[in-house]
């Protein structure tokens, strides 16, 4: 009477699957990452992310509408900026373009979704790093806290519910709690980018941004051979007073993901990068992957990890295909 065990059993009907399944994937644990790019006439593809677009202001306001009507858990926006300098002041400026276009979207949109906004420097540095440099040409921890504390305030003033702070820096969350505090928003949550690795998968990001660094950013950025310290990055953006945590990349780093989501007691979020985007695209485009079975087994696979919340760039259409169906 072998085998006596039989685990197919519960697999025999979509009834039974979907009975025993554990997993839920909703439109509302996907945030969708968007760009904006100052002055531009109209979107601009971004080659290495097909379906990605750096938007104009007007392009990404009605983007949001569509997102949120799709009902997408929230956005996360990224401003491409017409100049840079070595400090990255646009950053800081109420009229730079991510604290305009954050502006835009809050009068918008009001509450009816959760606006976060990237909190780091790069985007705005002529240099391409997080932060600012020394005289030898090292990202000056402390001074850059300094403008991300700033730079808090304005993208709050601005309308974003809660900031992301993605530079890695020692301390930064610790030093944006008490700049929003001392400036009156203390409503305005953390959402820490706190285990976030030197990646490779972040690729096509540096397209989408237009980066112009050489080199690399792993003096600040954690080395993918290691799992402890992001335990520790995690207990100190804890410490500091994060709202909620992020792990970044998502696939690659499932393992990390598992181990914060069991020690935290805030939401953890994870990101899925340019990279695994590209990836994925890639490998349908040579029909060698079917693509909304793969979009949808990685973002189970991130959810089953232990994410709450899911930032990805197929938000939208993931949302659309999870409407009120089995995943949900
Ligand atoms: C830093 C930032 C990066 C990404 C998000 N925030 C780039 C980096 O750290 O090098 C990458 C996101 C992606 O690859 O999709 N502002």
């Amino acid at each position: 009477m072998f085998p006596s065990h039989r685990p197919r059993r519960l697999r025999r009907t979509p009834a039974l699957r979907r009975l025993v399944s554990e997993t839920t994937v909703a439109p509302r644990h996907l945030v969708l990452p968007m760009f904006v790019k100052e002055g531009a006439a109209d979107p601009i593809p971004i080659t290495s992310m097909p379906g990605v677009v750096q938007h104009t202001r007007d392009t990404l306001r009605k983007a949001a509408v569509v997102a949120v009507e799709a009902g997408v858990g929230g956005l996360m926006l990224f401003g491409v900026p017409a100049r840079r300098d070595a400090t990255g002041s646009g950053a800081l400026d109420e009229n730079g373009i991510l604290n305009v276009a954050l502006r835009e979207l809050r009068a918008e949109l009001g509450d009816s979704t959760v606006l976060m906004a990237d909190l780091c420097l790069d985007e705005f540095t002529d240099h391409g790093h997080c932060g600012v440099l020394d005289a030898e040409g090292r990202v000056d921890n402390d001074a850059t806290l300094r403008s991300y504390g700033e730079m808090a305030v304005v993208q709050a003033e601005s309308g974003a519910h809660l900031v992301g702070p993605s530079g890695m820096m020692d301390g930064q969350v610790g030093v944006i709690r008490e700049a929003l505090d001392r400036a009156g928003h203390s409503d305005t949550g953390i959402l820490a980018y706190s285990a976030k690795y030197a990646s490779a998968f972040y690729g096509p990001f540096r397209e989408a941004v237009e980066s112009q660094l050489t080199g690399d950013r792993r003096t600040y950025q954690q080395d993918p051979a290691n799992f402890r310290e992001s335990m520790r990055e995690v207990e100190l953006d804890l410490s500091e007073g994060a709202d909620a945590v992020m792990v970044k990349p998502a696939l690659p780093y499932l393992d990390v993901l598992r181990a914060v989501a069991d020690r935290s007691d805030v939401p953890v979020f994870a990101y899925q990068v340019s990279g695994e985007y590209a990836m994925i695209e890639a490998a349908v485009a040579n029909s060698w992957l079917d693509r909304e079975r793969t979009i949808l087994e990685a973002l189970t696979s991130i959810r089953r990890a232990g994410a709450n919340s899911v930032l990805t760039y197929w938000a939208v259409e993931a949302a659309r295909w999870l409407a009120g169906g089995a995943h949900a």
